[in-house]
């Protein structure tokens, strides 16, 4: 369950992190923003390339800036697109995400303006693949 001021915080850096994006070739902007075991956000934008499949979404970049920052659990995320349609990860984001959510973390949809429905990540990436799947080290 994520509080008020959380949505709000990851609101705001989603948007703010979604002006920096690269998308030249698509034009379609996207912010994400990770709530972390401590309560700090870390957020990400798209980053396109000439060579197509070369780029990366905006989730990728907020995972990143998460680890970067020393930090191993994401307890909310929030994404937003270019326009009116609300987004939610892509298929690839959401297995990146299962790496590092538990199945209950709330994923927030949103467009450039408003919120969108909340999903859990279990509801995105049903049954999905995770570390606990595999044998301890
Ligand atoms: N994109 C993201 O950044 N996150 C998503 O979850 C969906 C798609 C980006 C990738 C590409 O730069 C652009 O949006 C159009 O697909």
């Amino acid at each position: 369950m994520l509080t008020e001021v959380q949505v709000q915080q990851l609101w705001d850096a989603a948007r703010a992190a979604q002006t920096r994006a690269y998308a030249p070739y698509s034009h379609f902007a996207v912010g994400a923003a990770l709530l972390d075991e401590h309560g700090a956000i870390h957020a990400g934008c798209n980053v396109e390339n000439a060579a197509f499949p070369q780029g990366w979404c905006a989730e990728a970049s907020a995972l990143s800036a998460l680890i970067m920052a020393g930090s191993r659990h994401v307890r909310g995320v929030l994404v937003l697109g270019t326009g009116g349609t609300w987004i939610t990860p892509c298929g690839g984001c959401r297995q990146k995400l299962r790496e590092f959510a538990d199945p209950d973390t709330p994923v927030l949809s949103a467009n450039s303006d408003t919120l969108g429905p909340a999903f859990t990540l279990e509801q995105l990436l049903p049954q999905g693949f995770g570390p606990g799947h595999l044998p301890a080290a």
